[in-house]
């Protein structure tokens, strides 16, 4: 059915049999990069930390929404690398750009300009609602939320911070502070960190309650990613950008997860039509090369000046020319309509096989289930189908490339009808 180098999946449009495949014991996690989780750490050498549960799959090659194993396998990924491979894994554009840029000038930092780094700065700045205008590069996605919450710190002259009860910012100690989870708000507290004052999702009586004149900043991410793809009401999000109004607050998305064209727009902030003081992006923004963007309004970014900020990779050549290249093909690939196409064919049919709920936007889906997840995600695993789960344990996670096809979406719910029968 598929063409490919080795194996084609078995999983075919009129549900036939499934593969063989991993030996089970996926569970759930819950756990920020380990929300898929699987049999253990086995196979890695004891010099690496086992802190991440991995799939028991050793994919050696991608191309599109597809990964290749050692065995020269197919496996079709719903994943994306956890929403990285924005564009699909090793897309040639961006692939050409990085050895391009990378034979000319590999990195120097930011004590020099360079051109890719202006016009990358330029174009997200024309991406993003008006005001948001002023940029800041850094490496990760936690990197960029820590920098946010500086910004709106110094602005501010504040230190308390209100956060979304499911939200996931980061793991430096700052974010930790505003992150969902005992366990980070422990890490958070052991570095002398203040944790934010949490409020319920879509609470805004709460949320009024929670902001006063020492809160410097609201944290949000307007579809919540690892609580499971969960997309927060547009009342709510307008009442944040009131509240904050109210309290000189500076309001920021986190759109690590839900950025960068995968929610229907190319900022989610677009997509549900609320403009945040501060915006996050990093994941997907170089298709897979470390990045992390804060863009923020001329307001906040007033009086910060040399030496406020700074990361010594950040913005460097090559990350910056595989974003560039991003940018290009999710514009000429349409990729931002194609997230909302296949999103919409996903989510029906979902909802045709039985599926009681499916939350969030785009490519960035939550399928609420009537079991476990974590089975589920094993019988499509067993299919040679990568999917995610998220904190809660109903929910199966989906984030694959923006670029799957209405094909692969097929064959996704064609081993879904299988893994439910
Ligand atoms: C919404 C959100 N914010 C922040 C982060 C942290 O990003 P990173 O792992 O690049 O530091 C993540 C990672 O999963 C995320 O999903």
């Amino acid at each position: 059915m598929l063409t490919g180098p080795g194996r084609r999946i078995d999983v075919t449009l009129s549900g036939a049999k499934g593969a063989e495949g991993g030996d089970g014991l996926l569970r759930s996690a819950q756990d920020d990069n380990a929300d898929i989780a699987s049999m253990s750490t086995s196979g890695e050498p004891r010099a690496l930390l086992p802190v991440y549960a991995q799939f028991p799959v050793r994919p050696v090659r991608g191309h599109g929404s597809w990964l290749v194993d050692e065995e020269g396998d197919e496996w079709l990924d719903a994943y994306g690398g956890h929403a990285v491979a924005a564009t699909g894994h090793s897309h040639p554009d961006v692939v050409r750009a990085i050895v391009s840029q990378a034979e000319q000038l590999l990195f120097y930092s930011t004590a020099v300009a360079h051109p890719l780094r202006a016009e990358l700065a330029e174009r997200l700045a024309s991406l993003c609602p008006e005001p948001l205008k002023r940029v800041f590069f850094c490496n990760s996605g936690a990197e960029a939320n820590e920098n946010a919450l500086h910004l709106a710190r110094k602005r501010t002259g504040r230190s308390e911070v209100v956060s979304v009860a499911g939200g996931w910012h980061g793991r430096t100690a700052a974010t930790l502070a505003c992150t969902d989870g005992t366990r980070y708000e422990e890490a958070a507290s052991r570095s002398g960190i203040p944790l934010s004052r949490r409020v319920p999702a879509d609470d805004v009586a709460a949320l009024e309650a929670a902001v006063d004149g020492s809160v410097a900043a609201i944290i949000v991410e307007p579809v919540q990613g690892l609580s499971g793809a969960r997309d927060l009401s547009a009342d709510f999000l307008r009442a944040a950008r009131r509240i904050c109004d109210a309290h000189e607050t500076a309001l920021i998305f986190d759109e690590v997860q839900c950025g960068v064209g995968r929610c229907g727009a190319f900022s989610a902030a677009e997509a549900v039509g609320v403009v945040p003081d501060i915006l996050t992006f990093a994941k997907g923004l170089a298709s897979g090369l470390p990045i992390g963007a804060v863009i923020a309004t001329p307001a906040v970014t007033a009086g910060i000046g040399i030496g406020d900020l700074g990361s010594t990779f950040g913005g460097g050549p090559v990350p910056c020319a595989a974003a560039l290249a991003t940018l290009d093909v999710i514009d000429r690939e349409g990729l931002i309509e194609n997230a909302v196409r296949v999103g919409a064919r996903l989510a029906r049919g979902a909802r045709a096989l039985g599926v009681r709920q499916v939350s969030g936007r785009g490519l960035l889906l939550g399928l609420h289930l009537d079991r476990p997840a974590a089975l589920v995600q094993q019988a499509l695993f067993d299919r040679r189908i990568i999917t995610g789960t998220a904190s809660d344990p109903a929910v199966l996670r989906l984030l694959p490339p923006l670029s799957f096809s209405p094909r692969e979406a097929d064959l996704l719910l064609a081993g879904l009808e299988e893994a439910l029968a």
